[in-house]
């Protein structure tokens, strides 16, 4: 347990992962209300000299950041990433992940392969003994019967994440539409992981398996936050 302590625990993972970044790194910037903590304390250690180039995994994140006035570059123009820091819904004991619910799991999971460490934050209602779903896929139009037929022989649910205004479909900022596949509970996520992406017209679901290995999670505490992996 380390003590940070302000009674929020979103905020109190956001913020000590901003510990983590060092002085001239490039940091991915993942998507959501946690991340969003992390890039606010980066903006003041900003204010106080730190030189660090972000990389937001979405426009939403790219918004938040120069609003802070945190620099950014887009991932074409970096070759490796030094650090990212994103968020997760669930998170299982072997750090495997289901992100999305904010429809950005393909450019974070982009963002997380270019990245030497990946740092996940969260409260600890995210913290589940098994993944459960439901399971973002984003799906290109043109697929969208196609590929919600292959969901449903595999056995799950499929709902189309409506809008806000609920006047049609939520779409990426890649321009497709989000599917969640209520799944149930997931035996084998990294067996989940492949055959959802290989199903053709399906972009990226948001089981991530792969990443355990460069991978810490801050699990924010009312009062502490929790270190794992
Ligand atoms: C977006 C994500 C988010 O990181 C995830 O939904 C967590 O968001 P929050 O920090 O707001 O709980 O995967 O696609």
């Amino acid at each position: 347990m380390t003590k940070s302590g302000n009674g929020n625990p979103k905020e109190n993972a956001g913020y000590k992962a901003a510990e983590y970044v060092r002085d001239g790194m490039i940091v991915g910037l993942g998507t959501g209300s946690t991340v969003a903590f992390t890039m606010d304390r980066l903006a003041e250690r900003i204010k106080g000299g730190l030189r660090i180039t972000g990389v937001p995994t979405s426009i939403q994140t790219a918004m938040k950041a120069r609003e802070r006035g945190i620099p950014l570059a887009s991932l074409d123009d970096v070759s490796q990433i030094d650090l990212t820091i994103d968020g997760a819904d669930q998170i299982d004991p072997s750090l495997m992940l289901i992100k999305g619910r904010g429809a950005a799991q393909v450019r974070e999971r982009c963002v997380a392969d270019a990245s030497k460490r990946l740092i996940i934050v969260a409260d600890s209602s995210k913290l589940c003994d098994q993944l459960s779903g439901p399971v973002p896929v984003e799906v290109i139009p043109f697929a969208l019967g196609h590929v919600t037929r292959k969901l449903e022989q595999m056995g799950g649910v499929v709902v189309v994440r409506d809008g806000v205004k609920k006047d049609g479909p939520v779409l990426s900022d890649n321009g497709n539409i989000i599917l969640d596949y209520h799944s149930g509970p997931i035996k084998d996520p990294q067996a989940l992981e492949s055959e959802i992406n290989n199903i053709p017209g399906v972009v990226g679901c948001g089981i991530m398996a792969e990443f355990s290995d460069i991978m810490t999670v801050i699990v924010g505490e009312n009062d502490d936050c929790r270190i794992l992996g």
